[in-house]
């Protein structure tokens, strides 16, 4: 049988006492979010985590623009977003359709960047001093912890991009974890997942994890949201897995809520670096 994780009800809880302790600031925290093109799947996650922020107390505004917008125009607002002081927390939905993602983030100042995206924050993980860490990593790694699984001599496979890749990596280790991260089109894909204790994985490519891809017992995560008729479907085919996998986060609920909700501690962690 396959113990599914329910992600909601871990993030509920992170949302309730983020609540309190904004409660309890001198002033309110704000996060800016830019938003480029009309990918349904970014708009949605957009709109959630508006609706999280306004539940939780901090100021929420959204910075919309056409898929061609021109580079500078984005880097200029992101100049006038680091300079304002009601704006604690900035972030560039991703994917981008056409920009440079690298040039973008590391126009952020690296205090305001509340996804742990920015080299300088990447940087600092490998120190005693982090910086921000990404909220997707961070909601992972609770994701992960809460099967009380021993993870002793355990491996794990990620199939993501360095940048969403390498603060898990990083996390990871910290438990004794050792990671291998693999793009979806290395041809030796299967092989590989099979031989992992966990494997997570953010692709963007519906159902691309059968259950040949997976080891029996496995944590299975599951960061993968597109939307297809509708509505959000992740990376691994759920049907194919159950019984095989030991663990796995469904899609909706698993990663989404909990990346939500490490997003608002984000915000507040963001917000007591600028005081
Ligand atoms: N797109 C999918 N996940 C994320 C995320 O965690 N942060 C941003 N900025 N974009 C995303």
């Amino acid at each position: 049988m396959t113990h599914i994780i329910n992600g909601r009800k871990l993030a509920v809880k992170i949302r309730m006492q983020v609540k309190k302790r904004i409660s309890s600031l001198a002033h309110i925290p704000g996060l800016a979010v830019l938003l480029v093109g009309d990918d349904p799947a970014s708009h949605t996650y957009v709109r959630l985590k508006e609706k999280a922020c306004k539940e939780a107390g901090i100021f929420f505004e959204k910075h919309l623009y056409p898929s061609n917008v021109k580079e500078e125009n984005i880097l200029s607002d992101i100049a006038t977003l680091n300079e304002r002081t009601d704006i604690h927390g900035i972030l560039v939905q991703l994917p981008l359709p056409h920009q440079n993602t690298d040039r973008m983030i590391a126009a952020i100042d690296p205090q305001k960047d509340v996804d742990g995206f920015h080299p300088e924050n990447i940087r600092r993980l490998d120190t005693d001093k982090p910086g921000i860490i990404s909220p997707v990593a961070l909601g992972i790694m609770k994701l992960i912890t809460s099967t009380e699984k021993s993870f002793q001599g355990c491996s794990a496979v990620i199939i993501a991009s360095p940048l969403f890749a390498h603060p898990i990596e990083v996390l990871l280790r910290e438990y004794g974890i050792v990671s291998t991260i693999v793009s979806a089109q290395d041809p030796l894909l299967k092989e590989k997942t099979k031989t992992a204790d966990i494997l997570i994985v953010a692709v963007g490519k519906p159902n691309l994890i059968t259950r040949d891809y997976i080891k029996s017992g496995a944590v299975v995560i599951d960061v993968g949201t597109t939307r297809v008729d509708n509505h959000i479907v992740g990376d691994v085919d759920r049907t194919s897995v159950e019984s095989i996998a030991g663990w796995l986060t469904p899609v909706p609920g698993g990663v989404g809520p909990m990346t939500v909700a490490l997003l608002l501690v984000s915000i507040l962690k963001a917000y007591q670096l600028q005081k």
